[in-house]
């Protein structure tokens, strides 16, 4: 057995070995060329052939990878081989959408295809284990990494997880085309305050146990082999030195067997945060924590065999590491053939091939959210038109690919341009009328906003003049958002809305198409904007994507994962809040929960989206209005295509528990069911509570149940159509 072989390997390593195994160095030189001279290159190389490097990341490729891997098998002494890590966050080469975008779908097995994709191209590329799924909640746009994620509710959250961690890995970890996912980040990062990059985050064990932890939970039951740490501390520790989240609840109460990996120097960062005052103070933290990998910020290297040795550190720590570590390179099958995921054949037919293009474009199309659509604008008409297409985001071929996208070229993606250019029977001409930012962006240089050069605004406003229907593709650019990219202002970036305001001065029909890597505060055009598509950032297959929603050859059914904002001073919000003791202004005063000067509402609610067709919500039923604690309660609700045009709908249930130990939300989703209905159908969609999905967790992390009257809510949002009420005795 796979235990067995562990054991006797184990039982072989020296304690620099075992180190070794928990030592994780990015991609250095080109290790097909000459062995490096100098600097840390030349000290990796080394560590590599003695075999003290557990795992390589960035490092991709056939040629690369087996070139590493022929270095550690056939020049250390145990051979044992690396597990080659990538951020592999929306696709390898043949880029899905961001994530955020992906869960706007909320159709789990287009996302489950998609990571199966993504685990597709990279492995065929050399690479056994991807970064991702991120499945931090957040409740704030401001953070730049809330595009990696799912959003800001839990239960849709633990939905995509499982389905992301399903598609990385598939059903047999051990298969040449999957890929070991890693659960990141562990735990909290969500909550960063004031959205500010890698900041503290300061928040109660409710919150904790009910809204950040339970996708963490709901990848690792789906069988996620690895787990990432984080940068950020959680109330004055820094999690990479947590062993309450680490040991106690990882490792002991949810028993996960798989390793946990460091984030980037997350370890030495301790120090920096004045939790320890050296390496090796940090190396002990984080060992003892259960922090089983380094990346990258060679502590543990070196520091923890001499540690040891010392009587410091407990063998048995570096042992329960190893172990986790390299079970995960057997489950991948890396020890009968290190070289597996290194076929030149294979990767020369898989990466970009015409079925990955086919899956991202699919995924794409169902990410698509609109938000608004007056008067029938869209979808726009296949002939006799015509269309002036606006703005510097709609010719772009790179920003759509948006952040985190290593392994692809620049300039790839398919522009709205482009797509749009395949609809044949209008007239279409093209104007940039302003940037988005000045030179160019990458992927670590902050981007440079254009403020001043509206030299093309009056081109743009002169085509909008003559045009039966203006598109417009306005937004932030791909790296705006991201790790690293905090905002404070969530307006169009640049001189964007002016140019909006400007082209809305001589044509009204305009049809404003949204790049985004988070929720925008867009009250104007919210106000003034007939039709208005949020498009995210889509990836290759962005433009194909767009047209083919905005000409109505797909009905768009996305909804939205996070709740958009009337304005920054409103973040954090988001549906699932608490009532409060004054919800509401009963005497007509100010004493109440509430701003003088904005609403309460978000813009546009969490689960908002709509579709060509209309749908009808009735005959919400509820089996059994009272039952037992252990029982089941049946929910059904018929729901109907009242429009003129076939589409889908994403089926919504929330519910609220009145009187609870630990206040409970105004609302939770506990339910969702994407619908296909035909015009005219009627579908009736079944939902079951159970005591899973009526409990919660108490402020010491025990999930509990109690009894007391519930209500439940069904419809197309948040902001839903029926409800009922149920008590559980
Ligand atoms: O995977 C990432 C992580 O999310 C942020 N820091 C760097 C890691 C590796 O690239």
């Amino acid at each position: 057995s796979i235990e067995y072989k562990i054991d006797s390997l184990l039982k072989i390593m020296t304690i620099e070995e075992k180190v070794g195994q928990m030592n994780q160095y990015n991609g250095f030189w080109d290790v097909t060329g000459p062995s490096p001279k100098g600097g840390s290159a030349e000290l990796k190389y080394e560590h590599l052939r003695k075999g003290w490097v557990g795992s390589m990341l960035t490092v991709r490729g056939v040629e690369q990878v087996k070139a590493v891997q022929k270095i550690i098998t056939e020049e250390s002494r145990l051979g044992i081989p690396l597990i080659i890590g990538f951020d592999v966050i929306h696709g390898y080469k043949t880029l899905s959408p961001i994530p955020l975008a992906e869960a706007a779908s909320w159709d789990l097995e287009a996302i489950k295809k998609s990571a199966s994709i993504a685990a597709n191209e990279a492995s065929a590329s050399g690479i056994n284990w991807t970064f991702g799924p991120m499945v931090d909640i957040s409740r704030d746009a401001r953070w730049g990494r809330v595009m990696e994620g799912a959003g800001e509710d839990p239960f849709l959250g633990s939905r995509v997880a499982e389905a992301r961690v399903k598609g990385f890995q598939g059903d047999d970890l051990a298969a040449d085309n999957t890929i070991a996912a890693c659960a990141k980040h562990f735990a909290g990062y969500g909550f960063s305050e004031a959205g500010k990059e890698y900041n503290t985050v300061n928040i109660g064990t409710s919150t904790l146990h009910n809204v950040i932890l339970p996708p963490f939970k709901a990848a690792v039951d789906a069988g996620v082999r690895t787990l990432m740490n984080s940068f950020n501390e959680l109330n004055g520790v820094p999690v990479t030195g947590s062993s309450y989240l680490q040991r106690d609840i990882l490792k002991n109460k949810w028993k996960f067997n798989g390793f946990v990996i460091s984030d980037w120097a997350s370890i030495s960062e301790m120090i920096t945060w004045g939790y320890v005052k050296d390496k090796r103070e940090a190396a002990i933290k984080a060992v003892t924590a259960g922090s089983d990998m380094d990346m990258e910020s060679h502590t543990y290297i070196q520091e923890l065999a001499q540690l040891v040795k010392d009587g410091v550190v407990s063998e048995s720590l570096l042992d329960d590491a190893v172990k986790r570590i390299l079970r995960v390179k057997f489950e991948l099958g890396l020890f009968e053939n290190p070289y597996k995921y290194c076929d030149e054949n294979r990767e020369k037919e898989t990466i970009g091939n015409k079925e990955n293009n086919d899956g991202v474009l699919d995924m794409a199309k169902k990410s698509i959210v609109l938000l608004k659509n007056e008067n029938n604008l869209l979808p726009l008409k296949k002939e006799g038109q015509k269309i002036a297409l606006i703005g510097a985001l709609a010719a772009d071929k790179d920003s759509p690919l948006g952040s985190w996208r290593i392994a692809s070229e620049n300039n790839t993606a398919v522009s709205v341009l482009e797509g749009m250019q395949q609809y044949k029977g209008n007239s279409l001409v093209y104007k940039k009328g302003t940037d988005v930012i000045i030179g160019e962006a990458t992927f670590l240089n902050e981007v440079k906003i254009n403020t001043t050069d509206k030299s093309e605004f009056a081109e743009a406003i002169d085509a909008a003049k003559s045009a039966n229907v203006v598109v417009m593709v306005l937004g932030e650019h791909g790296f705006q958002s991201g790790e690293g990219r905090s905002r404070t202002d969530l307006n169009l970036p640049g001189l964007q809305q002016e140019l909006l305001q400007e082209v809305f001065k001589v044509n009204k029909n305009i049809v404003l198409v949204l790049q985004n890597g988070r929720p925008l505060t867009i009250n104007w055009a919210d106000k003034h904007i007939p039709a208005i598509v949020e498009a995210w950032q889509l990836g290759t297959q962005t433009g194909n994507a767009i047209a083919q929603v905005l000409y109505g050859d797909y009905n768009p059914s996305g909804k939205l994962p996070m709740t958009f904002p009337r304005n920054v001073g409103q973040i954090p919000i988001y549906y699932n809040y608490k009532n409060t003791g004054r919800p509401v202004d009963k005497d007509k005063n100010v004493f109440w929960s509430h701003y003088s000067d904005v609403e309460n509402t978000p813009l546009y609610p969490f689960g908002h989206g709509l579709s060509y067709t209309t749908f009808k919500y009735s005959d919400l039923k509820i089996s059994n209005p009272s039952f037992l604690i252990g029982d089941e309660v049946k929910i059904s609700v018929k729901v109907s295509n009242t429009g003129n045009k076939d589409g889908k709908e994403v089926v919504q249930l929330y519910i609220r528990d009145l009187v609870a130990s630990i206040t409970r939300p105004v609302k939770e989703l506990k339910g969702f069911e994407l619908v296909e209905l035909k015009v005219g159908e009627t579908k009736t969609i079944n939902f079951t509570l159970n005591n899973e999905i009526l409990g919660f967790f108490d402020n010491e992390g025990n999930f509990i149940v109690e009894p007391g009257a519930f209500m439940v809510f069904v419809g197309g949002s948040s902001i839903t159509e029926l409800e009922a009420d149920f008590e559980l005795k």
